[in-house]
């Protein structure tokens, strides 16, 4: 069976990365978080006091920066320089700088180069915002997830309750709307759906739900290839 590439694009927090890693277990494809990495390289930046103004610097840190994932017993993890700083990117800290950050040019350039690599072979589901754009505009099948703001907003505030952060609902709301409007405002590769994308909006969908349409969208492409 021919392998195909899945690129799913969205705004924050509407369950892109869930939806991706579901995807790629039932069809055993290999799944890339891009943001993630440049949650990796916003934790750089913070981390080596890097202002995002001091674009020298940051060329600089990305030579010093090397991205990678292992799978773990509980899930993905994602290591920067050989730490596993899963859990430490996904902080509010992060949260609040990583679009800045992913506006940068270089930074972008330096990301793409390694997401189209991890590409080659096919059989990958990778979750962003430019992925069905400008990182495989020629993937088999794109999804653009959308769902309501404030569904999104809820959905992550549980998710950073379980997981013990103490933030106010409406630093999550805030939080997800200013990421919105950088992401889909910036001059380099914007968020955009792509004319291509089949649009899923699971408002009113479950993650099974949700999974089963993209599963039959998948199925459908990837039999396309045999013909
Ligand atoms: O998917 P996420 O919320 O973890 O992504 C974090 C940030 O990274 C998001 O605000 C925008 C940026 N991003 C991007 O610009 N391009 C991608 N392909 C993935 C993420």
């Amino acid at each position: 069976m021919k392998k195909i590439i899945i690129a799913i694009d969205g705004f924050s927090s509407c369950g892109k990365s869930t939806l991706a890693k579901a995807l790629a277990k039932a069809l055993n494809y290999g799944f890339v978080d891009s943001g993630a990495m440049y949650r990796a390289v916003t934790l750089f930046l913070i981390e080596n006091r890097i202002s995002v103004q001091n674009i020298a610097a940051i060329e600089q840190a990305l030579n010093e920066i090397q991205i990678r994932f292992q799978a773990g017993s509980t899930g993905n993890r994602t290591y920067l320089n050989g730490v596993d700083v899963e859990d430490k990117i996904r902080s509010m800290q992060v949260s609040e700088l990583v679009s800045p950050v992913a506006a940068i040019p270089i930074v972008r350039r330096a990301m793409v180069r390694q997401q189209q690599e991890m590409g080659t072979e096919k059989g990958i589901v990778m979750d962003g915002r430019d992925i069905g754009t400008v990182v495989f505009p020629d993937a088999e099948l794109k999804i653009f997830v959308t769902a309501d703001p404030e569904v999104r907003a809820h959905r992550r505030f549980l998710e950073l309750q379980q997981k013990g952060q103490e933030v106010a609902l409406e630093e999550v709301r805030n939080n997800l709307s200013e990421r919105d409007h950088i992401d889909s405002t910036r001059a380099d590769s914007p968020l955009k759906q792509a004319e291509d994308a089949l649009v899923l909006d699971n408002t009113d969908l479950n993650q099974e739900e949700q999974l089963q349409v993209a599963l039959d969208w998948a199925q459908e492409r990837i039999q396309a290839q045999v013909l």
